[in-house]
């Protein structure tokens, strides 16, 4: 014997093919075929158009903002003024995070002196002049205690004495009487600059390309249906589109998230790559917003002097995200053959089927299981009637 007839033990050389058995059993054939023509309808109409999945993606935005808010007040504090942006807006240089000032309780003509703390605050309370241990901070309250317990009228508990700014703040709970009525036509620029670096593709949601754009930018007002790419805001509506009412927040202040989302499908051109705007409120009705401000002069006699602010308004937080998508042959392929790997199921429930709830099932079991014999001579294949003569040549 040549030594190629011999089988190698771990049937290194043999080719392994699989039999198709050719059954006409049409109530099978049609199963098979509509559960093709789902599995194809699926990759096409699902995998492919609606979640369009042959292309890769982005989700990772890098994003720059800048802010410019516009408009005038006039301020009903006790030298009446009118407030611009420079007097309204923190922080000033205008970032992702904006204040804007909407209404104020105001401590007028602060002087560096001694006077009774606070009476709200535990920590200042006296009986006698020990409980107010001189230098001492007062804890949350205004000032460094003197020593000194002042008796309050009529009672035998008192306050006790601070050196710091007096009077102290002025109690009480913002009014509507000093909200700044205008704030609401203020104006809000936005320019964001985006970047989905994986496709580095970058893009802004301001396009000045022309002398038209400008005079456009001049004038417009974002509006969702008429100006949704306008990218000046009116603060009013923006309050209001959260489903809040602006003058009520204006009186306690109040978080709001501007959303920006650039969804963006890369395979087309890229003036379908724009902005979309939306509004939520960050918190509730009750939770306010406030902080405290001072500004700084100098009395008749060169004195110095402050008035204190406990400003309520509106905070913004500038939110920037979005989606990037683009062919990609590799999430085809993967696609493709992750559907496809499907019809084996397929042809694996037809076989069921077919082999064991069927009335022939035996019949067709019996052509598909072909059981070779150990011996040659007895193998079915040779005890079958000859039928049409087949030959094979390579
Ligand atoms: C805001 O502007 C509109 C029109 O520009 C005006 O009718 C309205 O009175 C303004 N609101 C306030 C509070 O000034």
């Amino acid at each position: 014997m040549a030594w190629w007839r011999i089988r190698h033990p771990l049937f290194l050389f043999d080719y392994t093919t699989v039999k198709y058995v050719v059954t006409q059993n049409r109530k099978v054939g049609l199963l098979y075929r509509i559960f093709q023509l789902t599995v194809m309808a699926y990759l096409i109409g699902w995998v492919f158009i609606e979640k369009k999945q042959y292309q890769a993606k982005d989700d990772t935005v890098e994003s720059s903002v800048l802010t410019k808010f516009k408009g005038v007040a006039s301020v009903n504090t006790t030298d009446f003024k009118i407030w611009g942006p420079e007097d309204y807006v923190y922080p000033k240089q205008g970032e992702d995070f904006l204040f804007i000032i909407t209404n104020f309780i105001e401590t007028p003509n602060q002087e560096l002196g001694n006077c009774s703390e606070k009476s709200s605050i535990p920590d200042a309370n006296c009986t006698k002049d020990e409980d107010c241990i001189k230098e001492e901070a007062v804890r949350a309250g205004n000032g460094i205690k003197t020593g000194l317990c002042l008796k309050t009228a009529g009672g035998s508990d008192g306050i006790c004495e601070i050196k710091g700014w007096c009077p102290t703040e002025k109690h009480g709970k913002p009014d509507k009487a000093t909200v700044l009525r205008q704030a609401e036509n203020f104006t809000l620029y936005i320019r964001n600059f985006i970047r989905f670096s994986k496709f580095n593709f970058s893009k802004s949601n301001v396009k000045l390309n022309n002398s038209d754009d400008y005079l456009y930018l001049k004038s417009c007002l974002y509006d969702q249906i008429v100006h949704p790419y306008c990218p000046i805001f009116r603060l009013g509506d923006i309050v209001n589109k959260t489903g809040r009412n602006f003058q009520e927040s204006a009186i306690m202040g109040g978080s709001f998230g501007i959303m920006i989302d650039w969804s963006c499908d890369l395979d087309k051109e890229d003036s379908h790559c724009n902005p979309h705007y939306s509004f939520i409120s960050l918190g509730s009705n009750t939770t306010g917003f406030n902080f405290r401000i001072a500004e700084y002069s100098n009395d008749a006699e060169g004195k110095k002097q402050r008035t204190l602010y406990k400003v309520f308004g509106i905070h913004l937080q500038i939110i920037v995200f979005g989606t990037a998508r683009k062919f990609n042959i590799i999430n085809t392929i993967i696609n493709i053959a992750s559907v496809l790997t499907l019809m084996t199921a397929g042809s694996f429930l037809c076989d069921i089927i077919l082999l064991y709830m069927m009335k022939k099932s035996t019949f067709y079991r019996d052509s598909k299981f072909e059981r070779i014999a150990k011996n040659d001579k007895e193998s079915p294949a040779k005890k079958m009637p000859e039928g049409p003569k087949r030959k094979f040549s390579l």
